[in-house]
C-alpha cells in the first residue's frame, strides 16, 4: 500500500521549515545548477512543487519536465506553480506504475526513497533507472545516518509521524546509496546539510 501525502499537503512545507529551517530546500537547490539547458527532466515526489519555481529561476525556458507525484493534493498545489516557459507534463500516479516511453537527461528524486522499505526501493529504483540516458544525471537528496544519536531520534520521530498521518510503509531508512553503487553510477558532486543528516548527490549513469 503506497503512502499518501494528501493528509500532509496543507502543512508539509511549513512543518519542514519549522524543523529544518531552509536546510531541505537548500539541499535540493544545490543540485539544480547541474540541470543542463534544454534538457528532458523527470521529477518524482516533488511534493507541493516549489522545486518547479526554483528550476524555472535557473532555466526560464527550454526544459521539458515530467512531474510525477502520487498525492492528488500535492499535485494540485504543484500545478499552481510558476514554471516559466518550460513544458511540464503532470502525472498523478505512483512512479512505479508510470510507463516511460522516452529517455531523460536528468532525474530528480528529492526525499522520495526514504518513504520506502528496502524491497519497494529496489523496485522503484529499477523502474526509474531504465529511462535515464547513458551519461544522464540523477540528482538525489535524502536523509543519511552518520552515527549521531540525534539523527536517529529525529528520523524515528519523522517515520512515526508520517506513518500515522500518511501511512508510509517503513520505519527504517533503506540503503539508498547502495542502489546507485550496484548499478555503477559515478558520483560527480556531493554535499551534506543539516549536520550531515541530509545528503545531496549528483550521480552520473
Ligand atoms: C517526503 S515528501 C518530499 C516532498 C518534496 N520533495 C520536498 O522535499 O518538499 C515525499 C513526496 O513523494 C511523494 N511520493 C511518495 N511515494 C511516491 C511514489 N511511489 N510515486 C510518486 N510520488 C511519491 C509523496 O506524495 C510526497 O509528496
Amino acid at each position: 500500500m503506497p503512502s499518501n501525502y494528501d493528509n500532509s499537503a496543507w502543512f508539509y512545507d511549513r512543518l519542514s521549515r519549522l524543523v529544518y529551517g531552509n536546510a531541505l530546500v537548500n539541499a535540493q537547490v544545490y543540485l539544480l545548477p547541474y540541470v543542463p539547458v534544454n534538457s528532458n527532466v523527470l521529477i518524482i515526489g516533488g511534493g507541493t512543487g516549489w522545486i518547479l519555481e526554483e528550476l524555472a529561476g535557473i532555466h526560464p525556458t527550454g526544459l521539458t519536465i515530467t512531474y510525477v507525484e502520487i498525492s492528488a493534493k500535492m499535485m494540485a498545489l504543484s500545478q499552481k506553480r510558476g514554471c516559466g516557459n518550460n513544458k511540464v507534463i503532470f502525472i498523478n500516479q505512483p512512479a512505479e506504475e508510470v510507463s516511460f516511453f522516452e529517455e531523460f537527461d536528468v532525474i530528480i528524486t528529492p526525499f522520495l526513497f526514504d518513504n520506502f522499505k528496502e524491497s519497494t526501493l529496489q523496485q522503484v529504483f529499477t523502474h526509474i533507472h531504465h529511462p535515464l540516458k547513458a551519461g544522464g544525471l540523477w540528482l538525489n537528496t535524502d536523509f543519511k545516518l552518520t552515527g549521531k544519536r540525534w539523527q536517529n531520534v529525529l528520523l524515528k520521530s519523522m517515520f512515526l509521524f508520517f506513518k500515522i498521518v500518511c501511512g508510509i510503509e517503513t520505519s527504517v531508512l533503506p540503503d539508498i546509496e547502495q542502489q546507485f553503487k550496484q548499478r555503477g553510477y559515478t558520483v560527480i558532486a556531493e554535499r551534506s546539510f543539516f549536520g550531515e543528516f541530509v545528503i545531496s548527490t549528483v550521480y552520473q549513469k
